[in-house]
């Protein structure tokens, strides 16, 4: 646990976070769902560079909605201990983009189609689904290389274990494409991106009817 809240604090992670904030910047700004928020990290990216931009951050776990609450310090985002599946917007409050980072790959085949299944149930019509996750390579020796290009911190270590614990799930994720099946079976675009030098894919999902 404390390995993972220390890897959200090194410039290492904001460095895996930042094409989902530079996605987000790209398009019309709406509200943002951050599902699996996690200690919040990727919500208060965004606030730093959108400072009116409207967050919600949502987890299951009530220790990372805790950590996320503290870290939070001027209280400019919405957190709600729950899942996506008892998340019941209005209308109005439709999200125009729903975020899953570092979390979709963990699941069941069947548990990420639920999650897509019931984010589409809330998107906003002109809104998108981003979903980050790590690649996976068992070459995990290039940690070694890579680790002097991000921000100095000595809590940098924790990016040898992020590469040893998520190449084999990474890996996988990547070769199973759930998403593309996912986006033919309920008529939706996909669109992917390979981000953080090689280490992570961006996937977006869009209603074909946009
Ligand atoms: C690896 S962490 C990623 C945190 C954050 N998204 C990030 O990238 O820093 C995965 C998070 O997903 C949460 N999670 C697990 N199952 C979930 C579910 N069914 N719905 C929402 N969040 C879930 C966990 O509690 C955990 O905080």
């Amino acid at each position: 646990m404390f390995i993972f809240t220390h890897a959200t604090q090194c410039g290492w992670y904001s460095k895996f976070l930042e094409p989902v904030v530079l996605e987000i910047n790209s398009g019309p700004i709406g509200i943002t769902l951050d599902i699996g928020t996690g200690p919040g990290t990727l919500p208060l990216m965004l606030k730093q560079v959108h400072p009116t931009i409207s967050i919600i951050g949502i987890d299951p776990d009530p220790q990372m909605i805790r950590l996320a609450k503290k870290q939070d310090k001027k209280q400019q985002i919405q957190w709600l201990q729950q899942t996506l599946q008892t998340y019941a917007p209005s209308k109005i409050e439709r999200p125009r983009n729903i975020v899953f980072c570092s979390m979709l790959y963990l699941l069941t085949e069947k548990e990420i189609e639920k999650q897509i299944r019931q984010a589409l149930h809330i998107l906003h019509k002109e809104g998108q689904i981003l979903v980050l996750s790590p690649k996976g390579d068992f070459r995990i020796w290039k940690a070694f290389i890579y680790v002097w290009q991000y921000p100095f911190s000595w809590k940098n270590y924790t990016y040898f274990f992020w590469k040893f614990f998520v190449s084999f799930r990474g890996r996988f994720w990547t070769r199973k494409k759930y998403l593309l099946k996912i986006a033919d079976k309920f008529n939706l675009t996909y669109d992917s991106k390979i981000v953080f030098q090689r280490q992570a894919i961006l996937e977006i999902l869009k209603p074909s009817n946009q």
